[in-house]
């Protein structure tokens, strides 16, 4: 996170504020360790807080630290991070901001890896330079001081190009220097940066060699649930603006109307003119306008003459969304350059068919969507909103009367998609088991080979990918880099590139050639709960689109049509099971290890809520397949081992039935999950147990019954009742559930 103040009085405090309330925002992408640094009392002087811990322990270090809060900044830079330990434990040596120096000459934060970190400190030590920490961020620094003493007089802009050029990896980067009064520099390549821009007075737009931008303005995101048929209200047609070819926009974000005092952009490059540096002058209004490569933007008034200015850069929207809704993601290989109150975006490299065009954006977001309201933890608000966010990820691309589907961003690709020889869906952790979980559906509906891969893997093994192969890569955060890898390895083979995205703006929305916005709104939690949910009915309505011409499928889908129509209020009915899940989660606390097991559609229910009891409560939970039980794991199976069974019925109910006796004639704890009103698969376990005759045979297994639906839509509410389960796991056990140790929301490295 960074804060730049220009012309604005700020104290050390406010500016302190702002740092620590930035990186309280982002303490969701990590929080082994945090740090900040500001300017000191004399010229070139900085002060640098790190510490161990999350934010609330750098707060009090700094309380106590007897900084001069008072002393007013009229300009100033910080800069501040939250760490999630990659190279190096955490500790506050390893906390950024790093050093190139004792007297902090230059301070940088980092997310990402720099791979050849290596080989650039064994270059710096045989030099002299002593490193501090364990950190592949400490190179950055370093080269930084040793690129500038040996050339003299470079500008920030070319110091950094110089230093950037030497660093292989991924980076997110924010730069400050004593060297530098006053100026920031911001760089990314792989690990996402965005800069909010706030101006007290309103601003002229000026256009300088740039094409007039093409853009619409998306619809109404607050339409109603009874929008969902409506054709004129599909949020997904919208095209976003800023990208190079993506995924369309999404409901969440969309552009105000480029206001200009000026008839004409072209009149106005005649009437202005003025350059700057070796780009252009280029003013943004209260709205969007455009940056073209090699273009510089500067925020003036009408008289020429600089205004006050706040600048905010993070790594996501939640940090900034409080300050301003005026927002520019940064691409790969932009720098950005700020001093005197300017923005500067240069490009470190020019690839043909990149774009060129930086938008500033008006965010819709509200910080509201960003805070817990009334509830204790993010993740237990993600869970609620689930019959509410699938809505959203419905809108306006279901039709119930005449049974159709409309997904805008891929209605130009769809003959090529259904042409494809192969699909193969693409993702990590909650992500990969949302495509696990819709595997099924798409077989059935389109007929076509579907191989799910985990990201990580599919890239270790690089297996072939043909021209007619089509790649689903499903991420939340969309900045995911082991999924990221693996859509360069498939762009590059040349498959057609479908994504699958929750953040709006994220690298693989902009990167692949079309896609879906599961619009689930922000989610915070680490552990994926609403994301999960969105991402099945959004794959779900790409199975039913891309069989919408096979009519042996019709009535099918029209069965599934009909049943994500009635899924919301069949997933409020499941969250009344809270209060019980919650005792039962009393009751099962101290237990260490549970299996979770599943059968077909239901095998990445049970791996996904596996995934949810360990990464948040830490019992080691394994999801089965229940047609392996007996392959292995039931070795594991005796006396007390708690085993939840997802029994809901569908075609599979006897393979069911026949690991419930496996489990109970072995004195396996089960714990259901059924069907409202189905066939009472506890009372048969029972039955089971009783016929062994054995005194500690349970009279009452502890059964959560969930209501039915169409057995391919069953994952949604049935995967409900793990979250919760898990969530109270986590409570009861004194676990934080939304910081689960040594995880982050995004891994944006390798
Ligand atoms: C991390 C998170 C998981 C998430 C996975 C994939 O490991 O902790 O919750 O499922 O990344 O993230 P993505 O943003 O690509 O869905």
């Amino acid at each position: 996170f960074g804060y730049v103040n220009y012309l604005v009085e700020r104290s050390r405090e406010d500016i302190l504020n702002n740092l620590l309330a930035g990186l309280s925002r982002l303490e969701y992408r990590g929080y082994d360790s945090a740090g900040l640094t500001v300017d000191g009392d004399k010229p070139g002087e900085s002060y640098v807080a790190r510490q161990v811990g999350k934010v609330a322990e750098l707060r009090s270090l700094i309380n106590d630290s007897g900084y001069d809060l008072d002393r007013k900044f009229m300009s100033h830079v910080g800069i501040a991070h939250n760490r999630w330990a990659t190279h190096g434990q955490p500790a506050a040596r390893n906390a950024h901001p790093q050093r190139s120096d004792p007297a902090s000459e230059f301070l940088v934060v980092h997310n990402g890896i720099i791979t050849n970190y290596a080989a650039v400190k064994s270059i710096l030590e045989s030099k002299g330079y002593v490193f501090e920490s364990e950190t592949d961020t400490e190179c950055i620094a370093k080269l930084l001081k040793y690129v500038y003493d040996s050339n003299h007089g470079l500008d920030f802009k070319k110091l950094i190009e110089l230093v950037l050029r030497e660093l292989e990896g991924a980076y997110a980067v924010l730069v400050k220097s004593v060297h530098y009064p006053g100026e920031l520099i911001a760089a990314r390549k792989g690990s996402p940066l965005l800069i909010g821009v706030k101006s007290e007075r309103k601003l002229r737009v000026d256009f300088v060699d740039v094409e007039f931008p093409e853009f619409s303005v998306g619809g109404d995101s607050t339409d109603n649930y009874a929008g969902l048929s409506d054709d004129d209200n599909d949020v997904d047609d919208r095209y976003f603006p800023g990208s190079a070819g993506g995924m369309g926009g999404a409901p969440s974000i969309s552009l105000s109307k480029l206001s200009l005092d000026h008839p004409s952009p072209a009149g106005l490059l005649r009437k202005s003119g003025t350059l700057l540096g070796d780009g252009g002058l280029f003013v943004p209004s209260g709205g969007m306008s455009d940056l073209r490569h090699s273009q510089s933007r500067a925020f003036i008034s009408d008289d020429g003459m600089p205004i006050p200015t706040e600048f905010f850069l993070a790594s996501d929207l939640p940090a900034i969304i409080e300050k301003t809704k005026k927002v520019i993601f940064l691409e790969d290989d932009d720098i950005a350059h700020i001093y005197d109150g300017g923005l500067h975006i240069h490009r470190l490299r020019h690839e043909e068919g990149q774009s060129n065009i930086r938008s500033i954006q008006n965010i819709e977001m509200e910080l509201a969507e960003f805070k817990r309201g009334g509830y204790d933890h993010f993740m237990l608000k993600e869970i609620y909103e689930q019959p509410e966010s699938i809505v959203n990820t419905m809108r306006g691309r279901l039709n119930f009367e005449n049974h159709s589907v409309k997904l805008g961003g891929l209605s130009n690709y769809l003959t090529t998609i259904r042409r494809s020889r192969r699909i193969v869906m693409i993702a990590c952790g909650t992500s990969y088991h949302s495509c696990l979980a819709a595997r099924d559906l798409f077989e059935e509906l389109t007929d076509i080979p579907i191989s799910v891969e985990v990201a990580s893997y599919f890239i270790d093994r690089k297996p072939p990918l043909f021209r007619d192969d089509t790649c689903i890569f499903v991420s939340q955060s969309g900045e995911t880099a082991d999924t990221l890898v693996a859509l360069k390895y498939c762009l590059e083979r040349g498959a057609m590139c479908v994504g699958v995205v929750n953040v709006v703006g994220s690298s693989l929305s902009r990167l692949t050639m079309c896609g879906v916005h599961i619009n689930a709104g922000p989610e915070i939690g680490v552990a994926s709960t609403k994301a999960f949910t969105s991402q099945y009915v959004a794959l779900v309505m790409m199975a039913l689109l891309f069989s919408e011409d096979r009519l042996s499928k019709l009535q099918r889908r029209q069965e599934i049509i009909e049943g994500l129509g009635t899924l919301s209020a069949k997933l409020s009915e499941v969250l009344e099971l809270n209060d019980v899940i919650e005792k039962t989660a009393e009751s099962m606390k101290d237990k260490t290890k549970m299996l979770v097991l599943g059968s077909g559609y239901q095998y990445a229910t049970a791996l996904e809520g596996a995934l949810k009891i360990k990464e948040i409560s830490y019992i080691l939970a394994e999801g089965i397949l229940m047609g392996e039980l007996k392959h292995g794991p039931l070795a594991l199976v005796e006396k007390d081992l708690p085993i939840i069974m997802i029994a809901t019925k569908d075609k599979l109910f006897d393979l069911v039935s026949s690991s419930v006796s496996q489990v109970t004639s072995r004195l396996g704890e089960p714990v259901f999950i059924t069907s409202k009103n189905g066939p009472r698969i506890a009372e048969h376990a029972k039955s089971v147990a009783d016929g062994k005759n054995d005194a500690d045979a349970k009279a009452d297994y502890v059964r959560f019954e969930v209501p039915e639906t169409v057995d391919c839509l069953q994952t949604i509410l049935n995967i409900l009742v793990l979250q919760m389960l898990g969530y109270w796991l986590a409570v009861k056990k004194g676990y934080d559930p939304d910081f689960p140790r040594n995880l982050a929301k995004a891994v944006t490295t390798r």
